[in-house]
């Protein structure tokens, strides 16, 4: 197979194709439990919530097709099982409960910003440590878009009890159902 020379080192490459796995991991992660809750959403802010995280997982479905054809551009190939993605995303599934629509939107904020802090980083390493600046800035790009998600779902449950730090409490389960 003919070389990749765009001025990367294959352990350059190799770096950042790990990086953006575990972020398309995530993504996916994150893509199924906002389809989860616009589903399973009931209350007086069902309407705006179910459009909401409708609008959400669109933006996710496009994040994760970038993610995966950069990988390729790359020279690397996507983790494309669902078995491969729970393997090494590192955001959890909240299996077997259904929240109140206040838990939901406090579930996602908490994903939300794992995603940030974890794009931050990768940002970091991708530009200091793999020298891949094309990398830095494709992930600079979602992690604003992540941004800008978790402000519309912090902005449903502001003043709703939160505690000093900007959070709410995990909300406990209401209705046990089947995953
Ligand atoms: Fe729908």
């Amino acid at each position: 197979m003919r070389a990749i020379n765009i001025g990367l080192t294959e352990e350059q490459r190799q770096g950042v194709i790990n990086l953006l796995n575990q972020d398309l991991a995530d993504a996916y992660l994150l893509l199924v439990k906002t389809k989860k809750y616009h589903w399973d959403v009931v209350g007086p802010q069902f309407r705006s919530l179910h459009q909401l995280w409708e609008e959400h997982y669109q933006t996710l479905t496009l994040n994760i097709d970038a993610l995966a054809e950069r990988i390729r551009a790359l020279g690397g190939y996507p983790v494309g099982t669902l078995e491969g993605f729970l393997k090494i995303a590192t955001l959890k599934e909240h299996a077997g409960n259904v929240p109140t629509a206040t838990g939901m939107v406090s579930n996602l904020v908490n994903d939300h910003e794992q995603v940030i802090r974890n794009l931050r980083d990768h940002v970091d390493q991708s530009g200091d440590q793999f020298h891949d600046q094309g990398t830095a800035d494709f992930l600079t790009g979602l992690m604003e878009q992540h941004e800008e998600m978790a402000w519309m779902l912090r902005s449903f449950i502001e003043g709703e009890a939160l505690g000093p730090d900007g959070r709410q409490p995990a909300e406990g389960a209401k209705t046990p159902v089947g995953v």
